[in-house]
């Protein structure tokens, strides 16, 4: 029966850096068994009478349906909220918003605006709290992105992950991924969109290389990713946008000199001819519908240890 009364220490999953990495190790070994279930039809509902309530200020696609398929394949139930049809666009309190909802559920996925809004909202939760994307992190996305580099290679440790485009949620949090599991990333920006490494947190320099030529970036990469020129809550700088990343987009001539085994990655939505060709997305080394798919079996193994620790 659900209690929201936690049988395990409170942990929130607000940054990359709120896991170890050997909760990492633990959660991609479960991510892979609770998969193989998933795909021999196998039942595994260890959070039966559990409830997960979903709060979306931002529009998603694989997000709620990872998330809530996920939670029902587990035996729980979601509850779906947004700003538009909850108090919280009418200026209801985070604080009192927290209170209230984790009162009546076992876990809570945010995707927000500031990841202060989502720092509060945990500190006055009862029930941990899962950051479903912020303006600065989308851990939940890299989690499944490091279990499908995984799947297809191995471990990624020592391995070179090539960023192209955008400083964003996601080049973020792949920076606090590289430090914590031991890879590299080699950045590469256009001018006036760089991380800003206050927001990354402090890492030893060692896991970041920068530069300025995309192509150099993606030399000799194991791995070539990058994401959308205008992420959500940006749509007002677009037009300035499409003409700072021309530059920045990843064809088959970057892909040629990464190594002749590297993968492509793109969390989803892309735009096809703008950061990313539709020959390269849709080529042989792109893996973007796995990713897509791991998100639900990454997240399933992450609902499982927040509720449950380390089965
Ligand atoms: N990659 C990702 O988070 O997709 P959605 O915006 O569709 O949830
Ligand atoms: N950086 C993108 C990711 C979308 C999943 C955004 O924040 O809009």
């Amino acid at each position: 029966m659900t209690s929201n009364v936690q049988a395990m220490p409170l942990r929130h999953y607000l940054q990359f850096t709120d896991l170890s990495a050997d909760e990492y190790a633990h959660l991609f070994k479960r991510a892979a068994f609770i998969k193989a279930k998933f795909k021999a039809y196998e039942k595994y509902q260890p959070l039966a009478d559990r409830t997960l309530a979903m709060i979306f200020e931002k529009a998603s696609t694989r997000t709620r349906v990872s998330f809530e398929a996920g939670m029902y394949q587990l035996g729980g139930s979601v509850v779906h909220l947004t700003t538009g049809d909850s108090q919280l666009g009418r200026a209801e309190p985070i604080e009192d918003s927290a209170r209230v909802i984790s009162r009546m559920v076992d876990l809570v996925m945010i995707r927000t605006y500031g990841q202060d809004k989502i720092e509060n909202f945990a500190a006055h939760s009862r029930v941990p709290v899962i950051n479903g994307l912020t303006n600065e992190f989308h851990p939940c996305q890299i989690l499944a992105d490091i279990f499908t580099y995984i799947e297809h290679r191995g471990s990624i440790k020592g391995k070179t992950v090539a960023w192209v485009g955008d400083g964003n949620n996601m080049a973020n949090t792949w920076l606090q991924a590289a430090d914590l599991l031991g890879f590299k990333v080699h950045l590469s920006t256009p001018s006036g969109y760089e991380v800003d490494p206050a927001v990354v947190g402090v890492r030893s320099a060692a896991s970041t290389q920068f530069f300025k030529d995309p192509m150099q970036a993606c030399e000799g990469a194991d791995l070539v990713t990058t994401d959308v020129w205008t992420s959500m809550g940006y749509e007002a700088e677009n037009e300035a946008r499409k003409k700072a990343f021309a530059d920045w987009c990843v064809d088959e001539d970057m892909m040629k000199v990464a190594k002749p085994d590297a993968l492509f990655m793109h969390c989803l939505p892309a735009h096809r001819g703008e950061e990313v060709s539709a020959e390269v997305i849709d080529g042989p080394q792109s893996v973007v519908w796995d990713e897509a798919e791991n998100r639900m079996h990454a997240q399933k193994a992450l609902m499982e240890f927040l509720l449950l620790g380390q089965v």
